[in-house]
């Protein structure tokens, strides 16, 4: 009787111990699915694409399409591919004498950008059209959100000159334009070799843009870089990059929570980080906005896949074919391409995504 009362005991304690104990992780992870997925098929409803030749504001020289030849779902894995523009319209067309007209005339066509001449073009033998064609997606009519935790399972792109981006934007811009309403770029890499001295395919990056105008965004103070520890690893594998975002805290990391990337905490309001106090002629778009203001807004998620652009992101030097400061730039890049053409093989050149989530709080 004894006996038999003691085993009950201790068998109560040890079921409430890991009652408790499960509890507490629930509490500690009061956060609840709010988007999710898989893949297995392209979902128009969740993902829309941009449709532009606009150069992403950094004069990229890709032209962002709705082809499944660049965005493509297989075996539950999307696919995000730059191909090139000869291949629809023709070599000729694309360097000289070629028309360039992507206005379109439904929603399911519609130019997305005008900027940058982003929905008609020209060819003139020395302005060349757009000699990438890749895929941009983005959520900005059907998913926004603050505050939570986001999952996105990827492999990264090789090739020279290929920009992947995982990243988060303002839906309403609430602060003002670019950057006062703020950027969260999850994970940004460049597909060229590891030894590229600006960073290869070994790395990525996490950064935050943030400030009262262009040209004025200490992005510098919100990033960090990873370098994994084999060379191949990120191209080669399925990894989790995740990004934490909360009232007092923001940072990335890889697989597991204790793999950080960046890490900042908040722990000042962004105008005093960014020091721009000290100028008494600077307004601050964030007055009126929490601490961690423009980071205070909803915000939607893209996916796309770059390729080049005259911007520091490929600083000049380093065996770049091209110059940012020359207004030819696009065609250096195009003119040279049995340069880098080698080192796109095939679906390697695809930032291919297993499954994106998001959290958010209860
Ligand atoms: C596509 O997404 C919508 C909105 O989330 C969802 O209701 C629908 O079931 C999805 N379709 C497929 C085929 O997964
Ligand atoms: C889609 O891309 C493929 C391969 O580049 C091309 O052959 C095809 O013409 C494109 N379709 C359209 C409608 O542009
Ligand atoms: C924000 O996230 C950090 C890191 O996970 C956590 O330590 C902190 O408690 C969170 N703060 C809030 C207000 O949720």
């Amino acid at each position: 009787m004894k006996l038999y009362l003691f085993i009950t005991l201790f068998l109560t304690a040890t079921i409430s111990q890991s009652d408790n104990a499960k509890l507490k992780q629930d509490t500690h992870k009061d956060y609840t699915l709010i988007f999710e997925d898989d893949f297995s098929v392209l979902n128009f409803s969740k993902w829309q694409h941009e449709i532009t030749m606009d150069g992403g504001g950094n004069r990229e020289f890709e032209y962002y399409t709705n082809n499944r030849s660049n965005s493509f779902v297989r075996d539950g894995v999307l696919y995000l591919k730059p191909t090139f523009t000869s291949d629809i319209i023709g070599l000729r067309a694309v360097e000289k004498g070629g028309t360039m007209d992507i206005w379109g005339a439904d929603p399911g066509t519609y130019c997305t950008s005008q900027k940058s001449d982003g929905c008609f073009k020209q060819s003139d033998g020395v302005n060349i059209i757009n000699p990438i064609t890749s895929a941009r997606i983005r959520t900005t009519n059907s998913f926004s959100f603050k505050y939570g935790r986001i999952e996105v399972r990827a492999m990264l792109p090789e090739g020279d000159w290929i920009w992947p981006g995982i990243w988060l934007r303002p839906i309403h811009n609430e602060y003002g334009n670019w950057p006062a309403s703020g950027e969260i770029d999850i994970v940004e890499s460049r597909g060229n070799s590891p030894s590229y001295p600006p960073g290869g395919y070994n790395k990525f990056g996490t950064t935050l843009h943030w400030g009262p105008f262009p040209g004025n965004d200490p992005w510098s103070k919100s990033h960090a870089v990873w370098t994994a520890s084999t060379e191949k690893d990120l191209i080669e594998n399925f990894h989790t990059y995740g990004f934490i975002w909360n009232e007092t805290y923001m940072g990335s990391y890889i697989d597991d929570e204790k793999n950080v990337v960046l890490s900042l905490p908040i722990d000042m309001p962004f105008w005093d980080l960014g020091g721009w106090y000290k100028n008494p002629n600077l307004v601050n778009p964030w007055i009126g906005g929490g601490k961690n203001a423009p980071f205070d807004k909803e915000f939607y998620m893209l996916l796309n896949v770059a390729v080049g652009g005259a911007c520091e992101y490929f600083p000049d030097g380093n065996g770049k074919p091209w110059t940012n400061k020359d207004k030819l730039a696009q065609k250096q890049f195009w003119d040279s391409r049995d340069s880098w053409h080698d080192s796109w093989l095939g679906d390697n050149t695809a930032m291919r995504i297993d499954w994106v989530k998001v959290w958010g709080k209860k």
